[in-house]
């Protein structure tokens, strides 16, 4: 053990997922690549870790009732490492989930210091609506703000808090706890848990995709869903909530366009899906590539594309072909393809994808409509 703790809340990167899953005892992905590999994330490991991913698997490929649920933070411009979360909802939803997802505007209100007003405003303009034209419909979906949903949530929310203690909070999230903080995760595992309950569908494997830093509010939850087994086997029938642990996938976070972390409130470290095309292409061409210093000393040497924020672009999100995109790796490693071309290509799928999308978001207003109307 380092010691070292994962903060949901923070600003870090994370540097070794490999180490931070042994710690943790998050397992790896790779067993379930193959079985889901129409899932882009999944087949190339960038979903790269899971807790007890195997009852979801399962109840994909069986075609038994599950869940999906996770959560949105809104707190700036809907970047391209949002619609890497965006396009695994998306999948889950294609593949039959109970969909729910949350805004979490109690969350950046108390946590962020975002007015509710405005982390509502934002939820809905930029990431409900980029979903909608990602793909997302209203089709045996939930989606909720946290300050604004049903009593049996808050119900339930409430009755977590006198299963868990502080000082356990503290050994999960470190001494600078705050009430904001402590109200936001027992916000998230209520979230994660209420699909099981019996106004929800009731117990049934759930699913939760998240970046790493999540896992802190992982562990509580799946704390949580053992704690409501009566002590006495006598009562056991009358425990009021039943639940199954929840599941969880993590995923590799994209970097920034300079090689950092990609983060909203840092607008050079990411291309927003509302850009502009031409600012969109210009930020590629300025992007940090694996590159050498001079086209001579990059024919001799070839490319890191491992070190590329161009091919990261591609991977994550441009190229859907493996075959193509094993080429390109193949062009650079060689030092056949250079980086002002490969650039170039880059910014010219990028813009041909905002183009689209952005028309996309034009239509979108009626599904985002009866999608909030339902609640
Ligand atoms: N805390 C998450 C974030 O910062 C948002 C969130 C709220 C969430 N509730 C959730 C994520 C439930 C997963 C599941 O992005
Ligand atoms: Fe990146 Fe392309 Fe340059 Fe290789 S050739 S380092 S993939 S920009």
């Amino acid at each position: 053990m380092t010691g070292k703790r994962l903060d949901p809340w923070g600003k870090g990167g994370i540097e070794n997922y490999e180490n931070l899953f042994k710690e943790f005892g998050i397992e790896s992905f790779d067993k379930y690549r193959q079985r889901f590999s129409n899932n882009r994330y999944i087949r190339r490991g960038i979903v790269i870790g899971q807790r007890d991913y195997g009852r979801i698997a399962e109840a994909i490929e069986k075609k038994k009732p599950y869940a999906m649920m996770t959560g949105l933070m809104p707190s700036g411009k809907f970047h391209f490492g949002h619609k890497m979360v965006a396009d695994q909802i998306i999948w889950y939803q294609k593949m039959n989930a109970d969909t729910f997802v949350c805004a979490a505007d109690l969350e950046a209100t108390v946590v962020r210091d975002i007015p509710l007003q405005e982390a509502r405003k934002i939820a809905i303009e930029e990431y409900l609506t980029n979903y909608v034209a990602l793909g997302l419909t209203e089709k045996n979906l939930t989606f909720w703000f946290q300050t604004d949903y049903v009593v049996p949530y808050y119900r339930f929310r409430d009755q977590l808090s006198k299963k868990v203690t502080l000082n356990e909070l503290k050994g999960i999230y470190g001494d600078d706890l705050t009430t904001g903080k402590i109200f936001s995760a027992i916000t998230q595992a209520a979230d994660i848990l209420h699909p099981q309950l019996a106004e929800f569908g009731g117990p049934r494997p759930t699913v939760v995709p998240v970046g790493a830093d999540q896992d802190p509010h992982i562990r509580l939850t799946r704390d949580f869903s053992g704690r409501f087994v009566s002590r006495h086997a006598a009562d056991a029938a009358s425990s009021e909530y039943k639940f199954i642990p929840p599941s969880s996938t993590y995923h590799k976070f994209m970097s920034g366009l300079s090689g950092g972390k990609m983060s909203s409130s840092d607008p050079s470290s990411y291309i927003a899906l509302t850009e502009d095309p031409k600012t969109a292409e210009k930020k590629v061409m300025s992007a940090k590539t694996g590159g050498r210093a001079t086209v001579t000393e990059q024919k001799e040497l070839g490319g890191v594309p491992e070190d590329c924020m161009v091919y990261e672009m591609l991977v994550y999100h441009l190229v859907e072909s493996d075959k193509e995109l094993a080429e390109i790796y193949a062009g650079c490693k060689s030092g056949g393809r250079v980086c002002g071309e490969c650039k170039k290509y880059c910014a010219g799928l990028l813009t041909a994808f905002l183009k689209e999308h952005q028309k996309k978001r034009k239509d979108a207003a009626k599904t985002v409509e009866k999608i909030l109307g339902e609640r």
